[in-house]
Protein backbone atom coordinates (compact mmCIF):
# COMPACT_ATOMS: atom_id res chain seq x y z
CA UNK A 1 0.00 0.00 0.00
CA UNK A 2 1.41 3.74 -1.06
CA UNK A 3 2.27 5.51 2.39
CA UNK A 4 0.37 8.50 0.47
CA UNK A 5 -2.90 9.37 1.55
CA UNK A 6 -5.31 11.72 -0.15
CA UNK A 7 -7.67 12.76 2.42
CA UNK A 8 -7.40 13.42 6.40
CA UNK A 9 -10.33 10.89 6.83
CA UNK A 10 -7.63 8.53 4.84
CA UNK A 11 -5.55 8.90 7.84
CA UNK A 12 -7.59 8.21 10.48
CA UNK A 13 -8.74 5.11 9.28
CA UNK A 14 -5.52 4.54 8.78
CA UNK A 15 -4.74 5.56 12.36
CA UNK A 16 -7.52 3.54 13.66
CA UNK A 17 -5.86 -0.04 12.15
CA UNK A 18 -2.13 1.00 12.83
CA UNK A 19 -3.25 2.18 16.84
CA UNK A 20 -3.45 0.33 19.83
CA UNK A 21 -7.21 0.37 21.13
CA UNK A 22 -6.99 2.51 23.77
CA UNK A 23 -3.92 4.52 22.25
CA UNK A 24 -6.85 5.64 18.95
CA UNK A 25 -9.51 6.18 21.64
CA UNK A 26 -7.18 8.65 23.58
CA UNK A 27 -6.74 10.88 20.37
CA UNK A 28 -10.32 10.53 19.45
CA UNK A 29 -10.53 11.95 22.88
CA UNK A 30 -14.17 13.91 22.63
CA UNK A 31 -16.66 14.17 25.91
CA UNK A 32 -19.83 13.23 27.27
CA UNK A 33 -22.51 13.08 24.17
CA UNK A 34 -19.44 13.74 21.41
CA UNK A 35 -22.61 16.86 20.51
CA UNK A 36 -19.58 19.58 20.06
CA UNK A 37 -17.20 17.12 18.48
CA UNK A 38 -20.09 16.35 15.97
CA UNK A 39 -21.03 20.19 15.27
CA UNK A 40 -17.30 20.85 14.62
CA UNK A 41 -17.11 18.85 11.63
CA UNK A 42 -20.70 19.16 10.85
CA UNK A 43 -20.53 22.80 11.28
CA UNK A 44 -17.69 23.59 8.46
CA UNK A 45 -19.84 20.87 5.81
CA UNK A 46 -22.96 23.48 5.90
CA UNK A 47 -20.91 26.60 5.09
CA UNK A 48 -21.08 27.14 0.81
CA UNK A 49 -18.61 29.06 -1.27
CA UNK A 50 -19.31 30.85 -3.79
CA UNK A 51 -16.79 30.18 -6.57
CA UNK A 52 -16.48 32.15 -10.10
CA UNK A 53 -15.30 30.82 -13.40
CA UNK A 54 -13.33 33.21 -15.21
CA UNK A 55 -10.84 35.91 -13.91
CA UNK A 56 -9.49 33.71 -11.33
CA UNK A 57 -5.70 34.09 -10.29
CA UNK A 58 -3.03 32.11 -11.83
CA UNK A 59 -0.88 32.87 -8.49
CA UNK A 60 -2.24 32.05 -4.91
CA UNK A 61 0.13 33.04 -2.22
CA UNK A 62 -1.07 31.08 1.08
CA UNK A 63 2.14 33.00 3.34
CA UNK A 64 1.12 35.02 6.55
CA UNK A 65 2.27 35.57 9.64
CA UNK A 66 0.82 34.16 13.82
CA UNK A 67 2.06 35.59 16.92
CA UNK A 68 5.35 37.41 14.66
CA UNK A 69 6.36 33.97 13.05
CA UNK A 70 6.50 34.05 9.22
CA UNK A 71 4.30 30.54 8.09
CA UNK A 72 3.80 29.49 4.50
CA UNK A 73 0.28 28.46 5.11
CA UNK A 74 -2.20 29.61 7.15
CA UNK A 75 -2.08 26.30 9.43
CA UNK A 76 -0.28 25.65 12.29
CA UNK A 77 -0.28 22.75 14.64
CA UNK A 78 -2.05 22.86 17.91
CA UNK A 79 -0.23 21.94 20.92
CA UNK A 80 -1.63 18.06 22.35
CA UNK A 81 -0.12 15.87 25.00
CA UNK A 82 0.63 12.91 22.02
CA UNK A 83 1.66 10.21 24.33
CA UNK A 84 2.52 6.47 22.80
CA UNK A 85 1.39 7.48 18.93
CA UNK A 86 4.86 7.36 18.10
CA UNK A 87 8.30 6.94 19.21
CA UNK A 88 9.11 10.47 17.77
CA UNK A 89 6.36 12.03 18.62
CA UNK A 90 6.36 16.01 19.44
CA UNK A 91 9.48 15.95 17.10
CA UNK A 92 8.56 14.33 14.27
CA UNK A 93 5.78 16.82 14.23
CA UNK A 94 8.15 19.54 14.97
CA UNK A 95 9.96 18.30 11.83
CA UNK A 96 7.52 18.35 9.82
CA UNK A 97 6.17 21.49 10.22
CA UNK A 98 9.73 22.84 9.51
CA UNK A 99 9.77 21.25 6.18
CA UNK A 100 6.41 22.52 4.97
CA UNK A 101 6.95 26.49 6.95
CA UNK A 102 4.84 26.15 9.87
CA UNK A 103 5.23 26.32 13.45
CA UNK A 104 3.74 24.30 15.93
CA UNK A 105 2.59 24.43 19.86
CA UNK A 106 4.01 22.33 22.15
CA UNK A 107 1.82 21.04 25.37
CA UNK A 108 3.48 21.27 28.28
CA UNK A 109 1.81 17.83 28.61
CA UNK A 110 4.00 16.69 25.55
CA UNK A 111 6.67 13.82 26.03
CA UNK A 112 9.46 15.18 24.81
CA UNK A 113 11.37 18.41 26.39
CA UNK A 114 11.18 21.78 24.72
CA UNK A 115 14.71 22.04 23.75
CA UNK A 116 14.47 18.95 21.53
CA UNK A 117 11.64 20.07 19.83
CA UNK A 118 13.33 23.62 19.14
CA UNK A 119 16.08 22.00 17.63
CA UNK A 120 13.55 20.59 15.06
CA UNK A 121 11.53 23.37 14.69
CA UNK A 122 12.67 26.60 15.85
CA UNK A 123 8.90 28.63 15.92
CA UNK A 124 7.69 26.99 18.72
CA UNK A 125 4.75 28.31 21.37
CA UNK A 126 4.75 26.79 24.31
CA UNK A 127 1.80 26.24 25.93
CA UNK A 128 0.63 26.39 29.29
CA UNK A 129 -2.08 25.37 31.57
CA UNK A 130 -3.01 27.76 34.61
CA UNK A 131 -2.01 25.51 36.90
CA UNK A 132 0.24 25.07 40.75
CA UNK A 133 1.46 28.14 41.97
CA UNK A 134 2.59 31.51 40.47
CA UNK A 135 6.31 30.67 41.22
CA UNK A 136 5.48 27.70 39.44
CA UNK A 137 4.25 29.45 36.55
CA UNK A 138 6.71 31.70 36.68
CA UNK A 139 9.35 29.22 36.32
CA UNK A 140 7.75 27.12 33.86
CA UNK A 141 7.74 30.24 32.08
CA UNK A 142 11.70 30.99 32.42
CA UNK A 143 12.30 27.36 31.10
CA UNK A 144 10.18 27.94 27.83
CA UNK A 145 12.26 31.02 27.44
CA UNK A 146 15.53 29.73 28.06
CA UNK A 147 14.70 26.72 25.48
CA UNK A 148 13.98 29.05 23.02
CA UNK A 149 9.70 29.24 22.52
CA UNK A 150 8.61 32.14 20.35
CA UNK A 151 5.31 32.72 22.40
CA UNK A 152 3.28 31.86 24.70
CA UNK A 153 -0.13 30.11 24.80
CA UNK A 154 -2.19 30.12 27.64
CA UNK A 155 -5.03 27.60 27.13
CA UNK A 156 -7.71 27.98 29.91
CA UNK A 157 -11.27 26.31 28.45
CA UNK A 158 -10.94 22.76 30.33
CA UNK A 159 -13.55 21.78 32.64
CA UNK A 160 -12.24 18.49 33.59
CA UNK A 161 -15.32 16.06 31.69
CA UNK A 162 -14.38 13.13 32.21
CA UNK A 163 -16.92 10.51 31.12
CA UNK A 164 -17.94 9.50 27.21
CA UNK A 165 -20.60 7.64 26.18
CA UNK A 166 -18.91 5.77 24.28
CA UNK A 167 -16.55 4.65 26.73
CA UNK A 168 -12.69 5.93 27.82
CA UNK A 169 -9.74 4.21 26.68
CA UNK A 170 -7.82 3.18 30.13
CA UNK A 171 -4.45 5.01 30.62
CA UNK A 172 -2.37 3.92 33.05
CA UNK A 173 0.10 5.88 35.69
CA UNK A 174 3.29 4.01 34.32
CA UNK A 175 4.24 1.54 31.97
CA UNK A 176 4.96 -1.19 34.93
CA UNK A 177 5.80 -4.44 33.80
CA UNK A 178 1.83 -5.68 35.27
CA UNK A 179 0.64 -3.02 33.06
CA UNK A 180 2.52 -4.19 30.14
CA UNK A 181 1.07 -7.30 30.74
CA UNK A 182 -2.42 -5.98 30.49
CA UNK A 183 -1.91 -4.11 27.75
CA UNK A 184 0.14 -7.00 25.66
CA UNK A 185 -2.75 -8.01 23.86
CA UNK A 186 -3.69 -4.82 22.47
CA UNK A 187 -0.28 -3.99 21.64
CA UNK A 188 0.03 -7.36 20.27
CA UNK A 189 -2.93 -7.00 17.84
CA UNK A 190 -1.26 -3.87 16.00
CA UNK A 191 2.10 -4.71 15.08
CA UNK A 192 3.58 -2.34 13.53
CA UNK A 193 2.81 0.16 16.10
CA UNK A 194 5.10 -2.27 18.33
CA UNK A 195 7.60 -2.53 16.08
CA UNK A 196 8.37 1.64 15.53
CA UNK A 197 8.51 1.35 19.66
CA UNK A 198 10.82 -2.18 19.55
CA UNK A 199 13.05 -0.48 16.44
CA UNK A 200 12.91 2.80 18.50
CA UNK A 201 14.41 0.96 21.68
CA UNK A 202 12.20 2.91 23.92
CA UNK A 203 8.78 2.32 25.78
CA UNK A 204 6.21 4.68 25.08
CA UNK A 205 6.48 7.63 27.64
CA UNK A 206 3.91 8.74 30.17
CA UNK A 207 5.32 11.45 32.02
CA UNK A 208 5.80 15.19 31.33
CA UNK A 209 9.42 15.68 31.32
CA UNK A 210 8.47 19.77 29.83
CA UNK A 211 6.63 20.11 34.01
CA UNK A 212 9.93 18.80 35.92
CA UNK A 213 11.35 20.88 38.55
CA UNK A 214 14.58 21.26 39.33
CA UNK A 215 16.38 17.76 41.15
CA UNK A 216 13.23 15.91 40.65
CA UNK A 217 11.70 13.36 37.83
CA UNK A 218 9.67 14.55 35.22
CA UNK A 219 5.93 14.28 37.15
CA UNK A 220 3.00 11.31 35.53
CA UNK A 221 0.84 12.76 33.04
CA UNK A 222 -1.59 11.95 35.87
CA UNK A 223 0.47 13.17 38.88
CA UNK A 224 0.73 16.72 36.62
CA UNK A 225 -3.31 16.52 35.90
CA UNK A 226 -4.06 16.20 39.70
CA UNK A 227 -2.14 19.10 39.93
CA UNK A 228 -3.75 21.20 37.45
CA UNK A 229 -7.15 19.81 38.88
CA UNK A 230 -6.46 20.79 42.69
CA UNK A 231 -5.38 24.10 41.30
CA UNK A 232 -7.99 27.18 42.06
CA UNK A 233 -9.22 28.72 38.10
CA UNK A 234 -8.01 32.47 37.66
CA UNK A 235 -9.70 35.48 37.39
CA UNK A 236 -9.26 37.65 34.76
CA UNK A 237 -6.62 39.63 36.99
CA UNK A 238 -4.70 36.31 37.10
CA UNK A 239 -4.62 36.41 33.14
CA UNK A 240 -3.73 39.67 32.90
CA UNK A 241 -0.71 38.74 36.17
CA UNK A 242 0.28 36.02 33.97
CA UNK A 243 0.42 38.14 30.46
CA UNK A 244 2.42 40.81 32.11
CA UNK A 245 4.81 38.00 33.31
CA UNK A 246 5.97 36.95 29.61
CA UNK A 247 7.87 39.67 27.36
CA UNK A 248 6.91 38.35 23.86
CA UNK A 249 3.68 37.49 21.91
CA UNK A 250 0.78 35.56 24.11
CA UNK A 251 -2.34 33.46 22.74
CA UNK A 252 -5.11 32.96 25.07
CA UNK A 253 -6.50 29.72 23.44
CA UNK A 254 -10.32 28.22 24.00
CA UNK A 255 -12.52 31.83 23.55
CA UNK A 256 -15.65 31.65 22.71
CA UNK A 257 -17.84 34.39 24.03
CA UNK A 258 -17.52 38.12 23.04
CA UNK A 259 -17.60 39.21 26.64
CA UNK A 260 -14.14 36.62 26.80
CA UNK A 261 -12.70 38.03 24.28
CA UNK A 262 -13.38 41.55 24.70
CA UNK A 263 -11.79 40.67 28.64
CA UNK A 264 -8.59 39.08 26.83
CA UNK A 265 -8.48 42.24 25.22
CA UNK A 266 -8.07 44.20 27.93
CA UNK A 267 -5.70 41.63 29.76
CA UNK A 268 -3.59 42.52 26.62
CA UNK A 269 -3.39 39.23 24.97
CA UNK A 270 -1.56 39.51 21.43
CA UNK A 271 -4.24 36.44 20.16
CA UNK A 272 -7.02 34.54 20.76
CA UNK A 273 -8.22 31.03 19.28
CA UNK A 274 -11.66 30.47 19.09
CA UNK A 275 -11.89 27.11 20.25
CA UNK A 276 -13.64 24.21 22.10
CA UNK A 277 -11.06 22.11 22.71
CA UNK A 278 -11.64 19.83 19.72
CA UNK A 279 -15.18 18.98 21.43
CA UNK A 280 -12.91 17.52 24.54
CA UNK A 281 -14.63 19.88 27.01
CA UNK A 282 -17.47 21.30 27.56
CA UNK A 283 -20.05 19.44 25.34
CA UNK A 284 -22.64 21.04 24.00
CA UNK A 285 -20.35 24.52 23.15
CA UNK A 286 -20.95 25.34 19.81
CA UNK A 287 -18.27 24.55 16.74
CA UNK A 288 -16.57 27.82 17.13
CA UNK A 289 -16.68 28.54 13.55
CA UNK A 290 -20.07 29.42 14.40
CA UNK A 291 -18.70 31.93 17.22
CA UNK A 292 -16.00 32.90 14.93
CA UNK A 293 -18.02 36.24 13.05
CA UNK A 294 -19.10 37.95 16.41
CA UNK A 295 -15.86 37.64 17.41
CA UNK A 296 -14.12 38.39 15.02
CA UNK A 297 -16.27 41.79 14.48
CA UNK A 298 -15.78 42.54 18.45
CA UNK A 299 -11.73 42.25 18.44
CA UNK A 300 -10.52 41.36 15.39
CA UNK A 301 -9.03 44.67 14.59
CA UNK A 302 -6.95 44.50 18.00
CA UNK A 303 -5.89 41.55 18.36
CA UNK A 304 -4.83 37.96 16.33
CA UNK A 305 -7.62 35.68 16.24
CA UNK A 306 -7.00 32.01 15.55
CA UNK A 307 -9.75 29.04 15.42
CA UNK A 308 -9.60 25.61 16.09
CA UNK A 309 -11.27 22.48 16.50
CA UNK A 310 -12.92 20.48 13.14
CA UNK A 311 -10.32 21.37 10.47
CA UNK A 312 -10.07 18.74 8.77
CA UNK A 313 -9.68 19.91 4.91
CA UNK A 314 -8.31 23.02 3.20
CA UNK A 315 -11.61 24.56 2.32
CA UNK A 316 -12.22 24.68 6.29
CA UNK A 317 -9.37 26.57 6.91
CA UNK A 318 -10.40 29.11 3.65
CA UNK A 319 -13.75 28.99 5.70
CA UNK A 320 -12.65 29.96 8.49
CA UNK A 321 -10.43 32.38 7.20
CA UNK A 322 -13.06 34.08 5.34
CA UNK A 323 -15.12 34.64 8.66
CA UNK A 324 -12.05 36.51 10.05
CA UNK A 325 -9.66 34.09 11.41
CA UNK A 326 -5.87 34.55 10.39
CA UNK A 327 -4.97 31.01 10.64
CA UNK A 328 -6.23 28.08 12.23
CA UNK A 329 -4.77 25.10 14.66
CA UNK A 330 -5.39 21.27 13.67
CA UNK A 331 -4.94 18.98 16.50
CA UNK A 332 -6.75 15.20 15.11
CA UNK A 333 -5.63 15.68 11.51
CA UNK A 334 -2.22 15.78 12.23
CA UNK A 335 -2.27 13.38 15.35
CA UNK A 336 -3.62 10.79 12.46
CA UNK A 337 -1.43 11.88 9.96
CA UNK A 338 1.44 11.22 13.06
CA UNK A 339 -0.07 7.49 13.86
CA UNK A 340 -0.78 6.79 10.24
CA UNK A 341 3.39 7.61 8.71
CA UNK A 342 5.28 9.74 11.69
CA UNK A 343 7.18 12.85 9.85
CA UNK A 344 6.27 12.17 6.91
CA UNK A 345 2.61 11.37 7.64
CA UNK A 346 1.94 14.95 9.37
CA UNK A 347 3.99 16.63 6.19
CA UNK A 348 1.06 14.65 4.36
CA UNK A 349 -1.55 16.14 6.70
CA UNK A 350 -0.16 19.48 5.58
CA UNK A 351 0.18 19.26 1.78
CA UNK A 352 -3.57 18.04 2.30
CA UNK A 353 -4.51 21.55 3.79
CA UNK A 354 -1.99 23.79 1.12
CA UNK A 355 -3.25 21.55 -1.95
CA UNK A 356 -7.22 22.38 -0.68
CA UNK A 357 -6.81 25.75 0.20
CA UNK A 358 -4.91 26.16 -3.05
CA UNK A 359 -7.91 25.07 -4.91
CA UNK A 360 -10.30 27.03 -2.94
CA UNK A 361 -8.61 30.16 -3.33
CA UNK A 362 -8.54 29.46 -7.21
CA UNK A 363 -12.40 28.97 -7.12
CA UNK A 364 -12.99 31.76 -5.49
CA UNK A 365 -10.91 33.92 -7.70
CA UNK A 366 -8.51 35.18 -4.89
CA UNK A 367 -4.78 35.80 -5.24
CA UNK A 368 -3.99 35.84 -1.91
CA UNK A 369 -5.31 34.15 1.67
CA UNK A 370 -5.50 38.02 2.82
CA UNK A 371 -7.88 38.79 0.17
CA UNK A 372 -10.83 36.33 1.73
CA UNK A 373 -13.96 37.80 2.83
CA UNK A 374 -17.16 36.62 4.10
CA UNK A 375 -18.60 37.46 0.56
CA UNK A 376 -16.67 34.08 -0.23
CA UNK A 377 -18.50 31.94 1.74
CA UNK A 378 -22.51 30.97 2.10
CA UNK A 379 -23.45 31.48 5.56
CA UNK A 380 -26.86 29.55 5.67
CA UNK A 381 -29.79 30.99 7.64
CA UNK A 382 -29.05 30.65 11.43
CA UNK A 383 -25.78 29.26 11.36
CA UNK A 384 -24.11 31.70 13.39
CA UNK A 385 -24.03 31.85 17.03
CA UNK A 386 -22.82 34.84 18.99
CA UNK A 387 -22.29 33.80 22.72
CA UNK A 388 -22.32 36.84 25.47
CA UNK A 389 -22.73 39.34 23.48
CA UNK A 390 -22.58 42.76 24.83
C1 LIG B 1 -5.57 13.94 22.13
C2 LIG B 1 -5.67 15.41 22.32
C3 LIG B 1 -4.87 16.03 23.29
C4 LIG B 1 -4.94 17.43 23.46
N1 LIG B 1 -4.11 18.02 24.39
C5 LIG B 1 -4.11 19.37 24.49
C6 LIG B 1 -3.19 20.03 25.35
O1 LIG B 1 -2.38 19.39 26.02
N2 LIG B 1 -3.24 21.38 25.41
C7 LIG B 1 -4.13 22.13 24.69
O2 LIG B 1 -4.14 23.37 24.77
N3 LIG B 1 -5.01 21.53 23.87
C8 LIG B 1 -5.01 20.18 23.74
N4 LIG B 1 -5.87 19.58 22.86
C9 LIG B 1 -6.76 20.42 22.04
C10 LIG B 1 -6.07 20.82 20.73
O3 LIG B 1 -5.02 21.72 20.94
C11 LIG B 1 -7.07 21.49 19.78
O4 LIG B 1 -7.72 22.54 20.43
C12 LIG B 1 -8.09 20.51 19.22
O5 LIG B 1 -7.53 19.24 18.98
C13 LIG B 1 -8.67 21.07 17.95
O6 LIG B 1 -9.66 20.25 17.43
P1 LIG B 1 -9.40 19.19 16.25
O7 LIG B 1 -8.76 18.02 16.90
O8 LIG B 1 -10.77 18.91 15.76
O9 LIG B 1 -8.50 19.85 15.25
C14 LIG B 1 -5.83 18.19 22.68
C15 LIG B 1 -6.62 17.56 21.71
C16 LIG B 1 -6.54 16.20 21.52
C17 LIG B 1 -7.39 15.56 20.45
Amino acid sequence: MSKWFETVAEAQRRAGRRLPKSVYGALLAGSEKGTSYDDNTKAFAELGFAPHVAGLSAKRDQSTTVLGEEISLPVIISPTGVQAVHPDGEVAVARAAAARGTAMGLSSFASKPLTEVVAANPRVFFQMYWMGSKDAMLRRMQYAREAGAKALIVTLDWSFSHGRDWGSPRIPERLTLKEMVRFAPEAVARPRWLLDFVKSGRLPDLTTPNLTEEGQDPPTFFGAYGEWMGTPPPSWEDVAWLRAQWDGPFLLKGVCRVDDALRAVDAGVTAVSVSNHGGNNLDSTPAPIRALPAIADAVGSQVEILLDSGVRRGSDVVKALALGARAVMIGRAYLWGLAAGGQSGVENVLDILRGGIDSALLGLGRSSVRELTRDDVVIPPGFTRTLGAV
